[in-house]
């Protein structure tokens, strides 16, 4: 089958994200920041250099903020502009990346991560491949975007891909696993959050996705799975007994878990030491800071 260009998204953000309590009682959890912008948008971004240009987001009535953060103020660019603080209008402007329109659909339960990506199952048309972006997960890369190189492997083989990182032994508990053969990393199998005895290796699904459309039809049958939800991983599971999927590994880049603090911790100070403006100042901090005296 010949399908459509890449260029639909779907991210995930109806989740409450009740481990960043009490947080995120008033705010959603993707807009939670590292250094001065919000999860969401480096998500948004990362999408766009990958060429993504129509990005669906499955959201919750709680969610409000989400919407607002990429539409337009205008009394505050008024404000701004009626005070000539023209400068600040800049990062404003370079919220949602150029030529990006931006969707929302609700999932009005919470039924999982499978049944969420099935909520946005009208705005993608049958022969049309999609990217998923978990929110969670930052991936920082020097020099080009964890999606925007997956997508180049998208373009060569045609077929799904997926994000592959190795975890420890004893974490494969809270993720999807991979059974991969070759060197072209094909992947074989795939469990959801699978016991330490189960798990067919410890290569974790991190959170990047590049679907053909098939992918959506199987979500309409997946039953109830791993904590009784519907499940995104069992439905791929299902498509590797008819179409081929290949593990993509993210190479000289890292992958920050946002949805664990101690994670969202760590990708504020790095991202803050790679900032042009603020990183040589905060390695000067850290350096001096005698953190036995804290
Ligand atoms: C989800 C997916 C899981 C994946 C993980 C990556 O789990 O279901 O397969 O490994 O994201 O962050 P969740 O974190 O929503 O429990």
């Amino acid at each position: 089958m010949s399908y459509k260009p890449l260029t639909k998204a779907i991210l995930p953000v109806a989740g409450l994200g009740t481990r960043f309590l009490p947080a995120t009682k008033a705010i959603p959890k993707e807009m939670l920041t590292v250094v001065d912008k919000p999860l969401i948008q480096y998500i948004i971004h990362e999408a766009a250099e990958a060429g993504i240009t129509d990005i669906i987001l499955v959201t919750h009535s709680s969610k409000g903020a989400i919407e607002n953060h990429f539409d337009k103020h205008y009394e505050l660019e008024k404000e701004l502009e009626l005070r000539g603080k023209m400068d600040r209008m800049v990062p404003l402007n370079e919220i949602t990346p150029k030529g990006v329109r931006i969707v929302s659909v609700r999932q009005p339960e919470a039924l999982g991560l499978g049944h969420a990506i099935l909520c946005a199952a009208p705005i993608i048309a049958e022969n049309e491949p999609f990217a998923v972006l978990l929110p969670d997960v930052l991936m920082h890369h020097p020099v080009k975007g964890c999606l925007a190189q997956m997508a180049e492997t998208y373009e060569k083989v045609h077929t799904s891909v997926v994000a592959l990182e190795e975890v420890p032994q004893d974490q494969v508990e809270k993720y999807g696993i991979a059974d991969v053969k070759g060197p072209d990393l094909r992947i074989t199998e795939l469990v959801e959050k699978p016991s330490i005895e189960e798990a067919p290796s410890n290569l974790s699904v991190v959170g990047r996705y590049i679907f053909t459309p098939r992918v959506m039809e199987l979500l309409k049958h997946t039953k109830p799975g791993a904590g009784g939800e519907i499940q995104l991983t069992d439905a791929m599971d299902d498509l590797l007994k008819e179409e081929v999927m290949f593990g993509f590994e993210f190479k000289g880049g890292k992958s920050y878990d946002c949805g664990d603090k101690l994670g969202y911790l760590q990708a504020n100070v790095e991202y803050a030491l790679r900032d042009a403006k603020l990183g040589e100042d905060f390695k000067a901090y850290l350096d001096a800071l005698e953190t036995k005296e804290i």
